[in-house]
């Protein structure tokens, strides 16, 4: 049975692939970790440590506390944020990474580090973006991505360290909101449409990124990590994908359910720049041939399961203060 620490643990993601693992594994096994205190699901599935990725010793320290061999390291900032506050965004991304990896080393455990879409860059091509292809993104996110990819191979070619990681698409889900990403637009636009039948959003019409809902961003995670090693030619990170839509694609379809549903445009420049920096759709096939990935949730299943969330969350009076 593996004993788990996951970083990050009160993010878009972590918040909902900590209680993922906790079923799998055991409430015990796993050990939510996040410079936030705790909210109330997490606290009562337990154990959970306030803990900064950047602070070596205090993780340490929880790894040797709890016999920690798996860390799911998800503590990261987003691609906006990551522009806004570059200096920041190599702090978390690039040395909060390297102290997982070292304790990771020296502790002997393995590492899910995810990268993104955001490590590719203008000059990668755009359709279909192969799994090995040309990485020179032009953000600061994209560079800690890139390096992040490069320093997980090297630890598990120099060290023996079993790292493992996905590109991760924008991610859309209903429990946490993300923060500071250029995909977040996906996640606002199911809120405003919820409570406003109106968004306005920040990107252009036609802008095409590939995107993907929390529970198959969590089946990615974990069939990877679960993977018989010996099938897999990558590692540091896989290219996977469900879908590639434009801001009008899923207004569209959110239409369906909302009828009277509006759309307007205000474009943010540097959100714009670095969604036109990324692909319009990636190529999954190595996923697909070295570890059976295959998605369940297309536009219009997640659109309908979003909804329905949303709308439980809104009749709950829940929406207030989850908002993104
Ligand atoms: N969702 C992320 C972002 O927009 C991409 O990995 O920053």
């Amino acid at each position: 049975m593996r004993r788990i620490l996951v970083t990050g643990a009160r993010g878009q993601v972590g918040s909902e692939l900590t209680l993922a693992l906790r079923e799998r594994y055991g409430n015990n096994n796993v050990i939510a970790g996040d410079k936030r205190k705790p909210d109330e699901k997490l606290l009562k599935s337990c154990p959970f440590e306030v803990i900064d990725c950047t602070d070596i010793g205090a993780v340490k320290k929880l790894v040797k506390e709890y016999s920690v061999d798996t860390i799911y390291h998800l503590a990261a900032i987003l691609s906006a944020t990551a522009e806004a506050k570059p200096q920041l965004a190599w702090d978390v991304n690039i040395n909060g990474l390297y102290n997982v990896l070292e304790i990771a080393r020296e502790s002997k455990c393995a590492v899910f580090s995810p990268s993104s879409i955001g490590a590719f860059g203008p000059t990668t091509p755009r359709d279909n973006t192969p799994q090995d292809t040309i990485q020179r993104p032009d953000t600061m996110y994209g560079v800690t991505k890139v390096a992040g990819e490069l320093l997980c191979d090297y630890y598990h070619k120099r060290f023996g360290v079993d790292t493992r990681g996905v590109r991760w698409p924008g991610i859309i889900s209903s429990e946490t909101p993300p923060g500071g990403g250029t995909t977040d637009y996906a996640v606002e636009m199911f809120y405003a449409a919820v409570e406003q039948r109106k968004y306005t959003c920040f990107l252009k019409p036609g802008t095409y990124l590939d995107m993907m809902y929390i529970p198959d961003a969590i089946r990615a995670a974990i069939d990877l990590m679960e993977a018989d090693h010996h099938r897999l030619k990558h590692r540091n990170a896989f290219n996977v994908t469900a879908m590639s839509f434009a801001p009008e694609d899923i207004a569209d379809e959110i239409r369906k359910h909302i009828p009277g549903f509006v759309m307007d445009y205000e474009i943010d420049p540097v959100r714009q720049a670095i969604a036109d920096s990324w692909p319009n759709k990636v190529d999954d096939s190595a996923a697909r041939e070295e570890w059976g990935w295959s998605p369940d949730y297309d536009l219009e299943t997640m659109v309908e399961d979003m909804i329905a969330k949303l709308k439980v969350k809104l009749r709950n009076n829940l929406l207030v203060g989850s908002r993104p």
